[in-house]
């Protein structure tokens, strides 16, 4: 399935670039070319010999070619490539990606790709879980590139955690299931909001709401299985996104949640805007825990948070759609519409909380899709698996 598909494979210095030798031969076994890059430190731990051999093509790592001076271009690179794998990504390799440190061939090539680009970390446990590298993961992610996430296992050092790069067979895999997709939503791009959002007041506290995420996640999947290719920006919940072509992005605040779903949205073939983002915040955050033995009575002000829904609604180009819900307890129907109009949304999902299993928590809920035609469509109580399929064909039927 990757047969003529031209892929960059990016080698950085860690001990598990031995594994690139398994992955280029899987690559090109399944009909892929394969161009390396590969930084100066990952010359150190596998050699350009062994890699040009398998691959069948020179490897690049220079700026310039040490034999005859030619300029190495990363702009054409970037542009030849259907993809770009970077496996192993050390630490310092993804602090460059996540700030455009372009300091050698690698990442010169990876800022001028316009092609879906997957990374591979390889790393010790304490690195990978440090807040710096964790940051700069999902820094990538909001990009819309791929983590292809490490195993748990015994480590170069011999500690044992996560941080252990993918066998080379699940990274082939992750790969292939991305750039291969069929069904109604192949080659799509979807965003997706999901969960609460958090809005912190102090250290400990903050002002959140009810959502599981199970509806957000259940329509990311089901977009996924029908061939799109989905960003999925996820408030604070225990959930995973499963399928290999949902790019999970953590977030915490309708701010950050704003900001990324804002960020990602110009890329997008359309955005279903799941997520139960908080009306409001406070203020001020303190930095301190609030005690009550000294606090006393405390008054919270609120500030209104960005209307994410109603932003992509006037960003919203030709050809994109944009599908909202609302979250009612009483005259649904009629803020529905209402919403509807107002953030200029093409469709919009009501659930309502009188209907008993529908909304927050559920594995169940109960719909009806508004459109502006005037379309009304009610459903039974359905699983929210089978509820995300009915709004995926309504998607469907509008991106046609
Ligand atoms: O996560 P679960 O437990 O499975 O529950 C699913 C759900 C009940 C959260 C979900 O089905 C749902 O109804 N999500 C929308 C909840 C909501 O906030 O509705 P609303 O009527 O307040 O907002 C209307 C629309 O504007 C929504 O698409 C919302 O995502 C969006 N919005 C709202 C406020 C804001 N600041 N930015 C937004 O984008």
């Amino acid at each position: 399935m990757l047969k003529g598909k031209h892929i960059i494979l990016g080698i950085t210095g860690s001990i598990a670039a031995y594994k690139a030798a398994t992955i280029i031969r899987g690559l090109v076994k399944k009909g892929a070319e394969v161009q390396v890059v590969i930084t100066p430190a990952g010359k150190e731990f596998i050699t350009p010999l062994t890699l040009s051999t398998l691959s069948r093509k020179p490897v690049i790592s220079e700026f310039f070619s040490n034999r005859d001076g030619t300029w190495n271009s990363h702009v054409d690179l970037g542009l030849w490539a259907d993809a770009m794998l970077i496996a192993p990504a050390t630490a310092a390799t993804i602090g460059k990606m996540a700030n455009g440190i372009a300091d050698n061939m690698l990442i010169t090539t990876y800022l001028s790709c316009k092609a879906p680009v997957f990374v591979a970390p390889a790393m010790d446990l304490d690195m990978y879980a440090h807040p710096a590298t964790q940051e700069n993961l999902d820094r990538l992610r909001s990009f819309g590139n791929r983590i292809i996430e490490p195993d748990e296992g015994e480590l170069a050092s011999q500690l044992t955690g996560k941080g252990r790069m993918r066998e080379p067979e699940d990274i082939i895999a992750c790969l292939e299931s991305s750039l291969t997709s069929d069904g109604e939503l192949a080659n799509k791009k979807v965003l997706i909001t999901a969960g609460p959002t958090y809005e912190k007041i102090d250290p400990v506290r903050f002002i959140g709401n009810y959502s599981s995420g199970k509806m957000g996640f259940a329509l990311a999947e089901a977009c996924a299985r029908r061939g799109a290719e989905v960003f999925l920006i996820a408030g604070p919940t225990a959930l995973k996104a499963k399928h290999p072509r949902v790019c999970q992005v953590d977030v915490d605040s309708a701010e950050e949640m704003y900001l990324d779903a804002v960020g990602l949205f110009p890329r997008m073939d359309a955005a279903l805007l799941c997520a139960a983002v908080a009306d409001y915040r406070p203020e001020s955050v303190e930095e301190v825990k609030i005690k009550r033995e000294t606090a006393g009575k405390i008054t919270l002000h609120l500030v209104p948070n960005k209307d994410i829904a109603a932003a992509l609604g006037s960003d919203k180009q030709e050809g994109q759609i944009l599908g909202g819900f609302a979250l009612e307890t009483h005259d649904g129907m009629t803020h529905a519409q209402d919403k509807m109009e107002r953030k200029n949304l093409d469709f919009i999902v009501l659930n309502s909380l009188e209907d008993q299993g529908a909304g927050f928590r559920h594995d169940t809920n109960k719909i009806t899709i508004i459109d502006r035609t005037g379309s009304i469509v009610e459903y039974p109580l359905k699983k929210k698996e089978e509820v995300a399929d009915d709004i995926v064909d309504k998607l469907v039927t509008l991106l046609k």
